[in-house]
């Protein structure tokens, strides 16, 4: 068991080396514990081979340890099986893939997809991209727009309305990498039935609290081990069993096969079974391996307590910028009752523009993301402040940067 006390830092080389830096941009990647770096370096220097390719011993070990993440992969989601786990090279890559996996073979003219003009474009665009590409071959597939609420959740009653007979998908995400709200999923999935699939961009969530795909309801999950502690380049996207027989191989080539056209002149591919159908190519393993051990770690420190310190911290912030009459917030917690946040808020500051504010926290080792925040709706009509928080932040991490922020006021 890992306590998060004032010792934690030690865990993170990049942050223990440099004491006084303040790193508030978790969201867009977070830092990575020794025992993350150590498994990669193992990986390198210990028995660096291809995974399912060979039966020599280091191949061997390989193959075992990609296995055995997939199956922590899946324990960590609550996953019913192995075979639902997908390694792709990240939640871009992930959804990207859901729209030419699934979408392209099984999408019909008339078809309807629900999607958030607000989301982070990695949700938003695959599908616009889709579209654009069935439309050159004569099938007209829709793409509806549903709105977010002013505290940055998920309109249900829009969803509610959106939905139709020939809505076949409807995308979400489960905490807003601007807004950072939590959505409820499982109820969307009793407002709109069984029949419609849903794709869930977990992105900002897998790795604050615990993720049970499960209990969602959702068809589809993607996340990126990057925001989790582990690797760039490597993430995951679960799929529900009961659409495996829908999916296609989106590339192929490696150990997949594509058969020639038999006898009857027809193509028919014959490939691996799930999860190697949508594995085409050589994983990024140590990638895979720095997952599985940011899982142990994550579980080392158990996903209550992480969930809990994101709680807390977030209030405390909130609270504090919410006593600078500068600070313009962003939809999100600061519109809700109660709110209850986990770890992202953004804002506008009154006198100074995103960039500006970005400079000068910077030069004060205070590092924030500035900027649309890969978005293309409400959240980019104009640059915002995002702070997003995680396990090794501090309250006197937010009172630095609040000190800072509190000094311009009286400029
Ligand atoms: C909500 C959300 N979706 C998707 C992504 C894209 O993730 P990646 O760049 O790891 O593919 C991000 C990254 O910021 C995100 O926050």
């Amino acid at each position: 068991m890992i306590p998060i006390d004032h010792s934690f830092r030690k865990y993170f080389p990049g942050l223990y080396q440099q004491q006084k830096l303040v790193y508030l941009d978790s969201a867009s990647t977070t830092q990575k514990p020794h025992s993350v770096l150590e498994g990669m370096n193992e990986y390198y220097q210990q028995y660096c081979a291809n995974a399912g390719r060979g039966n020599y011993t280091w191949a061997q070990r390989v193959t075992d340890g990609i296995n055995s993440v997939r199956a922590k992969v899946a324990a960590f989601v609550h996953a019913q099986h192995a075979s639902e786990i997908v390694f792709t090279a990240g939640t871009t890559a992930g959804l990207n893939m859901i729209a030419y996996a699934w979408g392209l073979h099984n999408l019909r003219s008339g078809d309807e997809i629900l999607y958030c003009p607000d989301d982070h474009k990695a949700n938003v665009l695959p599908w616009l991209h889709l579209q654009a590409l069935l439309q050159r071959f004569g099938t007209t597939i829709h793409l509806i727009p549903y709105r977010i609420t002013s505290s940055g959740e998920i309109d249900h009653e829009n969803i509610r309305a959106k939905a139709s007979s020939k809505t076949r998908l409807i995308t979400l995400t489960h905490i807003h990498n601007v807004f950072g709200t939590l959505n409820d999923i499982a109820r969307i999935r009793t407002l709109v039935g069984q029949e419609v699939l849903l794709s869930l961009d977990a992105a900002q969530s897998v790795g604050h609290l615990a993720v049970d795909v499960q209990e969602l309801g959702v068809d589809f999950l993607s996340f990126s081990g990057h925001k989790m502690f582990a690797a760039p380049g490597t993430g995951v996207t679960w799929i529900h069993t009961r659409i495996h027989d829908q999916l296609s191989p989106f590339l192929v080539g490696g150990e997949q096969e594509i058969a020639s056209p038999s006898s009857s002149g027809e193509t028919h591919l014959h490939t691996y079974e799930m999860p190697h159908l949508l594995e085409a190519g050589t994983l990024n393993i140590p990638g895979i391996l720095s997952l599985g051990r940011a899982i142990d770690f994550i579980n080392d420190i158990t996903l209550t307590t992480i969930e809990q310190h994101g709680k807390t911290l977030t209030y405390y912030l909130l609270h504090h910028l919410q006593q600078i009459p500068e600070v313009i917030f962003l939809p999100g917690i600061a519109y809700s009752k109660r709110p209850v946040g986990y770890g992202i808020l953004s804002f506008y500051f009154e006198g100074y523009t995103a960039s500006e504010l970005g400079f000068i926290l910077s030069s004060q080792n205070i590092y924030v993301r500035v900027g649309t925040h890969c978005t293309r709706g409400r959240a980019a009509q104009q640059d915002s402040v995002r702070i997003s928080l995680h396990v090794y932040n501090t309250t006197e991490e937010i009172d630095t940067c609040m000190a800072i922020l509190q000094e311009l006021t009286s400029v």
